[in-house]
């Protein structure tokens, strides 16, 4: 309350004192401020009216809790809470009921006193009561100063969102036009779960996600994704709109999950806002936009792009084109007929946990410095260079910067005969085993000593064609073997792995055409924070491209690489490799030999591997 009242204009406060000075008990100040402002139950009690009347008078001490990164704490600047508001209103969205389920210092809140004239009820929750006060305050001073403007019902409560009963709001709504707005706190579960806070719904695993997908990251969500399906779930039987301010990556993931949910909602838009400017936040968000209400047409599943501040100018439209989600429906029209399944799994790279002790720097021969800094004498048999998305830089790999200990071949394999093959590995491991215990990840529980994850006979594959699933380029390089040993690589990547380097050359020649370049660019979402996945990977139909690829289009694209890597490369060669895939239907499924790379006959999409 302290911070509330120091906001204020002195012209206010001078106001209040006059008004509130005679006053003794709280329940005659609370008639007197219903009527200047239309809140209901300004003070909450005695207490409350009390505190109030001491910190009118001049001086007091303000602390303020500073550490709010629990709460996702990104406060709209009026300006653009009243840039959302007149948009709004432009767009003939009136409502009679608002509701803010997080209104912070509400600048949402006194936009819409101030831009929705027809508004008869406005409800808003928060968390902290400092904002709570301070909404309070400003909106009472809003009405001293704007007498004649329309005064709604204000019902504010200082509450969690997770816990308020959101029944008695419904009730008031009936058959009248509702308005969710607002700006729901800008935090993921496991920020919060770093932050050892709690600020959580009582059941976060909402999206009903299976183990594998609650480890492999899919799990991990953002705190407002939960209060927008809240809110749509409870308020989207009634007539009205949706109106919140997000990152691009929730309305991606509200979009994504709209057939599978059966959300009833349509007409859904993002509008985009430039975060930096607005909340000084590097991140890609939007107002997200949409109609309450079913609306059986495809086009329910879809959301129009374009900026707050030219809304008509739709940049592009994303969302589910029959069974496929896509980044951009007009360009995804030309290459749709190469979104299929891939012939090849897609791996990701090797995952330990424990970069400190696995990563290593070569200083000479058998000698190493790991992240510690401690140098040690070890074998070098289960030491392989190491490829991070950061070095995926270029059409061609042939070094490496770090190396890795690779101490299984396959997922849960025995780590005991380490001890007997190298024996200096086995110790230096041995010492630093408290860091393999610290590793959080369920994935390691009940697992032998020192279990890594994402190794499998692909890894040891020489050959392999990868690309970075962090960046936004979407080039695909080829990685080649360093003295004689595969070049390794991290979590970060995806690849598919050779035996053979003329196949490899093939498969990296189609995955970096133009076919394969606009279709990943139609399908892929770059402001995402993993814009090429598995499940995005493994929807290029390489066979499909391949049979549209003359070998002239192939030699063009091979033009840059060593003459050395190519004198296996000819017509024939290429003609035998598309029609490798033909084989293996013809074969009823049997694996073609000239691939030692795994090959998947076409099937429903593959899980994380
Ligand atoms: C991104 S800020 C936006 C505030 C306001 N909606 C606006 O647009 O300026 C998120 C707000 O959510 C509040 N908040 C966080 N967790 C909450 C919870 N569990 N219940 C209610 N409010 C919460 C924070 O205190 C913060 O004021």
């Amino acid at each position: 309350m302290q911070s509330a009242i120091r906001h204020l204009q002195s012209d206010t406060v001078q106001y209040l004192k006059a008004r509130l000075g005679d006053i003794s008990a709280f329940d005659i100040a609370n008639d007197l401020l219903v009527a200047i402002s239309g809140i209901d139950m300004f003070f909450r009690n005695q207490e409350d009216f009390l505190a109030t009347k001491e910190l009118l008078k001049p001086c007091f001490a303000v602390s303020e809790e500073t550490d709010r990164r629990e709460y996702g704490d990104f406060q709209t600047p009026s300006k653009l809470a009243d840039s959302i508001c007149s948009h709004l209103t432009a767009e003939n969205i009136s409502p009679d009921v608002i509701i803010e389920p997080t209104f912070g210092k509400g600048s949402f809140l006194l936009s819409a006193v101030k831009l929705f004239g027809e508004v008869k009820e406005i409800y808003g929750v928060e968390i902290h009561e400092p904002y709570y006060w301070q909404t309070k305050f400003s909106i009472l001073e809003y009405f001293i100063n704007n007498r004649k403007q329309n005064k709604p019902k204000i019902f504010l409560y200082h509450n969690n969102v997770f816990q308020f009963d959101f029944g008695t709001i419904e009730k008031s709504i009936g058959r009248h036009n509702v308005l969710i707005l607002g700006n729901p706190p800008w935090v993921t579960n496991s920020e919060l779960g770093s932050l050892d806070a709690h600020n959580l719904p009582g059941k976060s695993n909402f999206k009903a996600l299976n183990g594998l997908d609650a480890i492999t990251g899919k799990g991990n969500f953002d705190i407002c994704e939960y209060i927008i399906l809240m809110m749509i779930k409870l308020f989207s039987k009634y007539n009205g709109h949706m109106a919140m301010l997000t990152k691009n990556a929730v309305i991606k993931n509200l979009i994504y999950d709209l057939p599978k949910m059966n959300y009833n909602i349509h007409n859904s838009s993002a509008l985009r806002i430039n975060a930096k400017e607005h909340f000084d936040a590097s991140v890609e968000a939007s107002l997200f936009k949409c109609s309450f209400g079913r609306d059986d047409n495809q086009s329910a599943f879809l959301c129009k792009v374009s900026m707050l501040a030219s809304p008509n100018v739709v940049e592009n439209t994303f969302g589910w084109v029959r069974d496929k989600f896509v980044s951009d429906m007009t360009s995804y029209g030309t290459h749709k007929k190469y979104d299929g399944v891939s012939q090849y799994i897609w791996r990701q790279g090797i995952k330990h946990d424990c970069s400190n002790i696995m990563e290593l720097d070569s200083l000479s021969g058998n000698k190493y410095r790991n992240g510690l800094g401690q140098e040690m004498n070890i074998e070098n048999d289960m030491i392989y260079g190491l490829i991070k998305s950061s070095d995926l830089h270029s059409p061609v790999i042939t070094q490496h910067r770090k190396h890795v200990i690779v101490t299984q071949r396959m997922i849960g394999e025995s780590t005991a005969h380490i001890e007997y093959q190298s024996p200096k590995l086995y110790q230096y491991l041995l010492q630093n085993k408290h860091h393999f215990d610290q590793r959080k990840s369920s994935i390691y529980k009940n697992k032998p000593l020192f279990s890594i994850f994402g190794v499998g006979e692909y890894s040891f594959k020489p050959y392999k064609v990868a690309i970075s699933g962090l960046y936004k380029r979407s080039s695909f390089s080829l990685v080649l073997p360093v003295n004689g040993k595969p070049l390794m690589l991290d979590d970060t990547c995806y690849h598919l792995g050779f035996d053979n380097i003329t196949d490899a050359i093939f498969v990296w020649a189609v995955l970096n055409s133009v076919h394969v370049q606009e279709l990943l660019a139609s399908i892929t979402f770059l402001d995402a924070k993993r814009p090429y996945t598995k499940d995005v990977l493994m929807r290029l139909d390489i066979n499909q491209v391949a049979c549209d690829m003359t070998y002239e289009e192939i030699v063009a694209q091979i033009g840059s690489l060593d003459k050395t890597m190519i004198v296996d490369v000819n017509e024939d060669k290429w003609i035998i490799f598309r029609e490798q895939f033909t084989n293996v239907k013809d074969k009823g499924g049997d694996q073609p030999s000239l691939f030692a790379c795994q090959i998947l006959i076409p099937s429903p999409l593959a899980g994380e591997g």
